[in-house]
């Protein structure tokens, strides 16, 4: 008992030095070619997103609502977290090309609306562990496209800045299960 206290806090202080020998600056300025070797990139991605959210296999959800939500035209608190399938088709058992993992939330008291907080991490050959993170405002009802910021990245997408475009493809209205088309720009 007592050696092995001795031993863990020789061990302690042991890495303790080599914390200090290894300490770096607070800030260093690298040029741009360190992390950039090849000039940028301009990718557009395409697929279909899934929103399962009736039936024993739902993908998305709901998980806290405000007193409110209820009662409000907009569904207003509603909390929903999501690990929806991506497909290169519209068929759900078409190539699945990555998932949408995050979370959306009612968040407009007025007009039905989305806060949309999503990494998309895809699995398709050159993009397989690659992702997308996306936060923006998502009025789901217009039949218009739909325009949300691309706000970062991993793997390929290091750096990534750009937007996605998202219009509705099919609606179930029975269980309110949706498939919603992406149209992504990346630069990267
Ligand atoms: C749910 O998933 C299981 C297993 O993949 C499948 O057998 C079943 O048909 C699915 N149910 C629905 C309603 O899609
Ligand atoms: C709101 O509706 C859902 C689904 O119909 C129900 O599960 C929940 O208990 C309701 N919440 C309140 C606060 O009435
Ligand atoms: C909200 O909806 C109303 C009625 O549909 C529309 O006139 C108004 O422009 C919408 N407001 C916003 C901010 O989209
Ligand atoms: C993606 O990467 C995982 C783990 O690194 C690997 O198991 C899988 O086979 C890869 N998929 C494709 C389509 O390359
Ligand atoms: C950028 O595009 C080139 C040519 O298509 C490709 O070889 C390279 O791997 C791409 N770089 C990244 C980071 O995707
Ligand atoms: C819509 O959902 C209902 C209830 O889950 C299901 O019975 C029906 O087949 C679905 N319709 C389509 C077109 O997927």
């Amino acid at each position: 008992m007592a050696n092995n206290l001795i031993s863990t806090t020789f061990l302690f202080i042991l890495s303790s030095i080599i914390f200090l020998a290894k300490s770096q600056p607070f800030s260093t300025s690298l040029p741009p070619s360190t992390l950039r070797p090849e000039r940028q990139n301009l990718t557009r991605l395409h697929f279909f997103f899934h929103d399962v959210v009736g039936g024993p296999n739902a993908t998305a959800v709901r998980v806290a609502a405000a007193s409110i939500t209820n009662t409000s035209h907009t569904g207003f608190g509603a909390v929903v977290i999501m690990d929806n399938l991506l497909t290169e088709g519209s068929n759900p058992n078409s190539k699945r090309v990555g998932r949408a993992q995050g979370m959306y939330a009612s968040a407009d008291m007025s007009n039905m609306s989305f806060m949309m907080v999503n990494n998309y991490v895809f699995d398709d050959e050159r993009f397989n562990g690659s992702t997308l993170s996306v936060l923006g405002r998502n009025p789901v009802t217009s039949p218009a496209v739909r325009e949300l910021p691309v706000v970062g990245g991993t793997g390929v997408f290091r750096f990534a800045s750009g937007y996605a475009e998202a219009r509705t493809f099919f609606v179930n209205e029975t269980n309110g299960d949706a498939i919603v088309e992406y149209n992504v720009y990346v630069l990267h």
